[in-house]
């Protein structure tokens, strides 16, 4: 019998890609993935396909829900992994989570497969952290330049789809664009009476036909929780405790595919040559003159572009980044790091 793969989550929009990608870059795992997700999609007899079969979804409550489970990958939220991956772990599992449960913490290594996949020599827990989808993107081009420049701080601003709050992101938008379309002529003339058309709970303002700047919940330090990730994880991901990060995060219409403009100091000069050599050498990177994330959705690999030295500090570069947020910013990092551990025999 092969390796036994659970998918936590399999109903949601990280979920579906999981599966996906585990039958797409046909993971060493027995046919029988273990799906799960809430009692609710057990109760509507919710199914999961993989490998030509039907499975049906099993609820995240049922007791022995991991037995006989090697590697449980977990999307449902941070509160259910924080509640249930060790669950996972005591029947015999390694996890890998997505959600910001268990990233900070300092047993877990938080690993973007391209960047430091050295973090998964030691599993003290059992559990393995996927990063946040904005600062997983940002991880790679600024790992092709730290090893060459030296990265002292950055000034980040990020351009967050829809998708990066799930399944229920996506619905938001979806249901404001034709009611605001409808009556467009407002657009110009009185934007908050069509904002006021619609209603809103995932996004902090109307999305469609606007952008957001608030993603998360503010906190004591003017930043939002979603801004912190990306100085917190950025350090912890580059092994770099005093990073200086000034994040902005901003919620766009896009359906899926996270943009990131970055203005990156170093202890070095820039040459423009040699970054775009580092850059153009890095794993899972492509460079591109101007890339967009609409163009960028349901790829696996991540562009960066708009690439210029700076017009004030020579030791500067500026940059943009875009990937697709449900996958190399979700589940296709997920899936690689499962592949690492399948090849350092740790699953
Ligand atoms: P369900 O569809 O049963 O609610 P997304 O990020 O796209 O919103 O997906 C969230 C995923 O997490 C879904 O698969 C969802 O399952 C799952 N989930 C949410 N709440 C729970 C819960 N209490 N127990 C188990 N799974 C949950």
């Amino acid at each position: 019998m092969g390796r036994v793969v659970a998918v936590v989550g399999a109903t949601g929009a990280v979920g579906q890609d999981l599966c996906r990608l585990l039958e797409a870059r046909s993971f060493p795992c027995d046919d029988r993935l273990v799906a799960i997700a809430s009692a609710r999609s057990v109760a509507a007899g919710a199914h999961v396909r993989f490998r030509g079969r039907d499975i049906a979804v099993r609820a995240l409550t049922e007791e022995r829900v991991f037995d006989g489970v090697d590697l449980a990958l977990f999307s449902a939220g941070a509160s259910r992994s924080l509640e249930h991956a060790p669950r996972a772990v005591a029947a015999g599992a390694t996890v890998v989570d997505n959600s910001s449960g268990w990233r900070m913490n300092a047993e877990v290594p938080l690993v973007v497969a391209e960047v430091n996949p050295q973090a998964l020599d030691a599993l003290p827990r059992g559990i393995v952290a996927n990063p946040n989808c904005t600062t997983m993107i940002a991880m790679l081009p600024l790992k092709a330049l730290h090893d060459r420049f030296g990265l002292e701080s950055m000034v980040v601003t990020s351009f967050q789809a829809a998708g990066g709050a799930g399944q229920k992101g996506i619905d938001e938008l979806e249901a404001q664009i034709e009611p605001l379309f409808a009556r467009r002529d407002l657009l110009r003339r009185d934007g908050a009476e069509a904002a006021a058309l619609v209603t809103h709970q995932v996004h902090h303002s109307t999305l469609a036909f606007n952008v957001t700047p608030l993603i998360g919940v503010e906190t004591e330090s003017g930043y939002t929780d979603e801004e912190l990730k990306l100085q917190n994880e950025s350090r912890k991901i580059l092994d770099l405790p005093d990073l200086a990060v000034a994040p902005t995060c901003v919620r766009v219409p896009v359906m899926v595919g996270h943009a990131v403009a970055v203005r990156a100091c170093f202890t070095k000069r820039i040459d423009l040559d040699e970054a775009m050599a580092a850059l153009q050498a890095f794993p899972g990177l492509s460079v591109e003159p101007a890339p967009t994330p609409l163009e960028w959705a349901g790829r696996d690999d991540v562009a960066v572009g708009r690439i210029r030295p700076d017009l004030v500090d020579r030791n500067a570069l500026n940059f943009f980044v875009v990937g697709d947020n449900l996958l190399k910013g979700a589940a296709l990092n997920a899936v690689q790091i499962g592949e690492l551990l399948v090849q350092r025999g740790s699953v």
